[in-house]
């Protein structure tokens, strides 16, 4: 599957698109700024340049699925975070339905999909950023899979996960971003994570077997 991943320079999207060449498929790397581009052409790994603030209709050309995992950051202003988290992820579904591509996994924020009344600053603008796309998503005619996991961390993935439309209990926990690039991998011909969102967090279920239990 040739598979467009937005944020690709991204701690999620660097791994991501790795794992996407190993195991076969065809990744494209959307980086905004030409010097990010070599790193990844040296992998044999292809790149678009696209920038979520500009007109990025060019990347969905020849592309089967889209991820978006790109971010504003903690080091921006709030209101960057309506620009990249809100108004870019919903211009990519804007994009990826009048490309006609159907298959569109979103990472999100498990707390993004908790009540509002357990935000708090100064992260509430980040979530309620993150549900108003994912509410695009949910509403559009896509087979999407939001994807929400708990904190990233950056160590080794240990691949055995929590994988469901509800974790009751997720204090203290966290995901590495590697098992979160796996998890993406696996997910993208699994039907039936189509048209759900599902929260994620470090477990003791394999992840294929995880994503089989969705059935
Ligand atoms: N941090 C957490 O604990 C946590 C928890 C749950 C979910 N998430 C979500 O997980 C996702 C990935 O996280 P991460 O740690 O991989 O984030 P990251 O390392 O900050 O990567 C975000 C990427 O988005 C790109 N980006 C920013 N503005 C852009 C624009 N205008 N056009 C195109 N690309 C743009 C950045 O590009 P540059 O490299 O050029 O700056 C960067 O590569 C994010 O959506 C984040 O909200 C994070």
């Amino acid at each position: 599957m040739n598979v467009l991943v937005i944020g690709a320079n991204g701690q999620i999207g660097k791994r991501l698109v790795h794992q996407l060449k190993e195991s076969n498929h065809g990744p494209v790397a959307m980086v905004r700024k030409e010097e990010q581009v070599d790193q990844f052409k040296e992998n044999g790994i292809d790149t678009v340049l696209g920038d979520l603030e500009d007109d990025f209709t060019h990347a969905f050309e020849d592309i089967d699925a889209v991820v978006f995992s790109a971010g504003s950051g903690g080091h921006t202003p709030k209101s960057q975070t309506k620009v990249i988290d809100r108004d870019g992820a919903i211009k990519a579904i804007d994009e990826a339905e009048k490309a006609g591509r159907k298959r569109f996994i979103m990472v999100s924020a498990l707390k993004a999909n908790r009540d509002s009344e357990t935000w708090s600053e100064p992260m509430e603008h980040y979530y309620d950023a993150k549900a108003k796309a994912d509410e695009r998503l949910r509403n559009s005619d896509l087979d999407y899979t939001v994807l929400m996991p708990g904190r990233l961390t950056n160590e080794e993935g240990i691949g055995k996960v929590e994988l469901k439309e509800r974790i009751e209990s997720i204090d203290n926990k966290t995901i590495t971003r590697d098992d979160v690039a796996t998890v993406i991998v696996e997910l993208l011909d699994a039907k039936q994570s189509y048209k759900k969102s599902l929260e994620l967090l470090q477990g003791s279920t394999p992840i294929k077997e995880a994503i089989s239990n969705l059935n």
